[in-house]
């Protein structure tokens, strides 16, 4: 049994799967509205863990046992990512460089200066420079004397994970890792090939928006701005003073992400959606509003993909991701405004079970963490984890027989 836990800031999602014949079934699905959580952080502890134990209560109910443990995700404007440099010597005499020349470059590239308060998520070895020589994609068994990494690296700030950490574990639940969300959105939502090629997921969730470019099958360059589709509702709400229940439900039902989905004359009725409003708005007005924030938030975007030379510069283009991103008419000015092809990302991996929910763009980052926690740390390292027990067993046995011969 696997599982990913998704603390957002409007919803608590965990997904449970199970690994078999090459399909990921779907056991369990738990999903309830998040408090204490804003912009991605944790700002209320009783309630977040509250809030946690129902989407674990509801999730075990569903596959019928206890979840003991999970890789849970983060994410939020604290989260950076930086590029650093690792420099080390060969250290076997022949020059030829071993795993643990490797491992000794990347830990040299994890020391960043200037950095308190701040933890190490992910460090991601760009390329390897052997003596100089660069695009080194696996430098075990090459022969040189210097080793060097370019690699970036994603941190978050301590407090946060800390407490996003302590909720988790006051809710019952063990962490497997905690995973940049981003990061695992991708592994469900986004093809190798398409990583070669150059992709931007971008995930718009309720507080947060993420972005995170990949090129040559790794992460180039990821970035989390404190703005999201509740800023929309929010928009809406003032522009027309109405309830945010009664924005949220026209974001959701008539919302356009282009203005010109709508003419002049187009209106809605608003005691349709409440028995406390009577007046008739103009839907060309409620787009304009969505089109007028979306926009700020594709500039932004656009900013990022400049700031790493890759504004209107990635073949495989923008998959969009995240509840917000199902406002209608968004891909076409996505594809607009940042000159790029754009798609809603559905999972790559054969999955059965609740398919109808696993396609919905708000589940993407738990089943991106789930299938985090299956790569990483499902069955086949737990297996290995049985025989090696096994082989120790094996092994004192053995000792134990040898002893009886030993002086
Ligand atoms: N059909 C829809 N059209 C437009 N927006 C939608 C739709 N469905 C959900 N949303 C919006 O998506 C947002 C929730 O998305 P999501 O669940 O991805 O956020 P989250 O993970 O809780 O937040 P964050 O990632 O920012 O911490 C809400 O603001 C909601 O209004
Ligand atoms: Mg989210």
């Amino acid at each position: 049994m696997i599982a990913g836990l998704d603390v957002g800031s409007t919803k608590i999602a965990t997904c449970v799967g199970q690994y078999q014949d090459g399909v990921v079934d779907i056991i369990g699905l738990g999903s309830t509205p998040s408090s204490g959580m804003r912009k991605g952080v944790v700002v209320d502890i009783e309630e977040t863990t509250s809030s946690i134990s129902q989407a674990l209560d509801e999730a075990e109910q569903m596959c019928g046992s206890p979840i003991p443990s999970a890789v849970v995700g983060i994410s939020g404007s604290h989260i950076q990512s930086t590029s650093n440099k690792g420099v080390v010597a060969i250290s076997r005499a022949d020059g030829e460089i071993s795993e643990n020349d490797v491992d000794r470059v990347i830990q040299a590239a994890k020391v960043l200066p200037n950095t308190p308060n701040r933890e190490i998520l992910h460090i991601i070895p760009r390329q390897f420079i052997v003596d100089g020589a660069e695009g080194v994609f696996d430098p075990v068994g090459m022969n040189g004397i210097r080793l060097e990494t370019e690699a970036i690296i994603i941190s978050g700030g301590s407090m946060a994970i800390k407490n996003l950490s302590k909720c988790v574990l006051s809710a019952g639940l063990d962490i497997q890792e905690v995973v940049y969300s981003p990061l695992a959105s991708a592994k469900a939502l986004i093809s190798k090939q398409q990583m070669e090629l150059g992709v931007a997921l971008m995930d718009i969730g309720a507080q947060t928006t993420s972005v995170t470019i990949f090129e040559e099958g790794d992460v180039l360059h990821t970035t989390a701005i404190p703005l999201g589709s509740s800023h929309i509702t929010n928009d809406i709400a003032i522009g027309l003073r109405t309830s945010i229940d009664v924005a949220e439900k026209i974001k959701i039902k008539h919302g356009a992400a282009k203005a010109e989905q709508y003419n002049d004359k187009d209106s809605l009725d608003l005691s349709t959606l409440s028995d406390m409003d009577n007046d008739s708005v103009s839907l060309k007005y409620i787009s304009e509003i969505i089109e007028a924030r979306l926009n700020e938030m594709l500039l932004m975007i656009r900013d990022e993909l400049r700031s790493v030379g890759k504004d209107g510069m990635l073949p495989a283009g923008i998959v969009l991701t995240g509840g917000g991103c199902q406002i209608n008419g968004l891909t076409d000015l996505v594809k607009e405004t940042l000159r790029l092809p754009a798609q809603i990302g559905k999972p790559l991996q054969p999955l059965s079970g609740m398919i109808d929910k696993l396609n919905d763009p708000l589940y993407s980052t738990c089943v991106g963490l789930m299938m985090w926690n299956l790569e990483n740390h499902g069955s086949i390292r737990q297996n290995s984890k049985v025989d090696f027990s096994k082989m120790g067993t094996a092994v004192d046995k053995a000792r134990g027989f040898l002893k009886q011969f030993m002086p």
